[in-house]
């Protein structure tokens, strides 16, 4: 045997040895957004204290390829005091986000609810008229998207617009500029960043006359040649919302309109959903009712969870029949120990909605919808 061929055999076996052992061990392990990287990227949305948590990290940039900020991008959190941004939050996020190679996407530009006081009257307390919110708004929209052009590659620009009766929702914004508000931006977050995709973003998107409000915006601006891109149903659903049969057809109409479709803020409560006078962190609830109210306060029974990871690998099979359409899929959280939907639309429940369980282990669920993508 010649020398050369011994250093060759004695160099590859080890070789070999150290590829099976590094695929085969639990860090290797193919995350979720590996298993759908032909289908549509799987995000999540990243707390203000998630960022900084190590563990949970190791989550965010193992499972999913891409993020959303949960909180801190709103105008409250970055413009809390008069007239000064905080960007340290913003920065670090969209800084990990970048490193870890995910698509960064920003929440949420232009919405009704996270509002600064200060931001909608003069220094001497008087509101700001028309011109002035508009000049304000494009001030805000530029600082932000522009510190972060190129790295923000999407922008959910107006969350939440209208009512489920398909009118305008009333808000500072549209209160004193008028609907054309939605439509200066986008306009503004285009100039800012002509490269961002931009997004408008709402909940119940299932239902028909928000649905007709949703689509006929959409159909103006894009006639106007402004810039929308995508539209971002938010998935705040349940064991039983929504039928699958018009969630399915309300995706397949948005795609005809020729804008991308994106599940944003997908959660998946097990628990039910009250009338409004038990909703709420100001409602009061009988410790009887509460009991009723939150069923898996210790532990979800099986028979729970099989329902659970039943509708998800439901909703998963329509997302995957329209995996053409479809780019993104955003979970609203990583664990179930820190969703918002144990406070709401009840405060203090304990539900379980996420992939995650409250010791950062994967679900059922998690190993149903890798084995999904397996079959398709
Ligand atoms: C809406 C908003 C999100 C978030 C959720 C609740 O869906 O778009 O930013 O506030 O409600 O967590």
């Amino acid at each position: 045997m010649s020398l050369e061929k011994t250093t060759f055999k004695s160099l590859t076996y080890p070789l070999y040895f150290v590829i099976f052992a590094l695929s085969t061990s639990p860090s290797f392990a193919k995350g979720l957004a590996d298993a759908y990287k032909d289908k549509f990227y799987i995000g999540t949305a990243v707390s203000p204290d998630s960022l900084f948590d190590k563990d949970i990290q190791r989550l965010v940039s193992s499972e999913f390829n891409s993020v959303t900020a949960e909180t801190n991008m709103k105008l409250r959190h970055v413009a809390a005091n008069q007239r000064a941004y905080d960007f340290n939050w913003s920065d670090s996020f969209v800084e990990l986000g970048v490193k870890n190679n995910q698509f960064v996407v920003g929440h949420t530009l232009i919405w009704h609810k996270s509002l600064p006081d200060w931001f909608f009257v003069q220094l001497d307390g008087k509101r700001l008229n028309r011109d002035q919110l508009l000049t304000s708004m494009r001030q805000h929209i530029y600082t932000f998207v522009g510190r972060y052009r190129g790295q923000v590659k999407g922008w959910d620009v107006v969350n939440e617009a209208f009512n489920f009766d398909g009118s305008y929702r009333s808000s500072p914004w549209l209160d004193t500029i008028g609907e054309d508000y939605i439509e200066k931006a986008f306009e503004f977050a285009h100039q800012a960043d002509p490269g961002a995709e931009l997004y408008y973003n709402d909940y119940g998107l299932v239902n028909p006359k928000k649905q007709d409000a949703v689509v006929a915006l959409i159909k103006r601006l894009k006639k106007k040649g402004i810039p929308i891109h995508a539209v971002g149903i938010q998935g705040h659903y349940s064991l039983t919302y929504p039928d699958l049969k018009v969630l399915d057809k309300t995706i397949a109409r948005f795609a005809k309109l020729g804008v991308k479709v994106m599940i944003t803020e997908l959660d998946v409560s097990v628990l039910s959903f009250p009338g409004q006078e038990e909703r709420g962190e100001d409602a009061v609830i009988s410790t009887e009712r509460m009991t009723a109210l939150n069923p898996f306060a210790e532990k979800l029974p099986d028979e729970i969870e099989q329902q659970l990871t039943d509708r998800y690998v439901s909703l998963f099979k329509v997302f995957l029949k329209h995996h053409n359409s479809i780019s993104r899929v955003t979970f609203w959280g990583i664990t179930d120990a820190s969703t918002w939907r144990n406070d709401w639309p009840v405060e203090g429940r304990t539900d379980y909605p996420l992939l995650f369980n409250r010791d950062l282990q994967p679900k059922k669920v998690y190993h149903a919808l890798l084995e999904l993508v397996d079959q398709h």
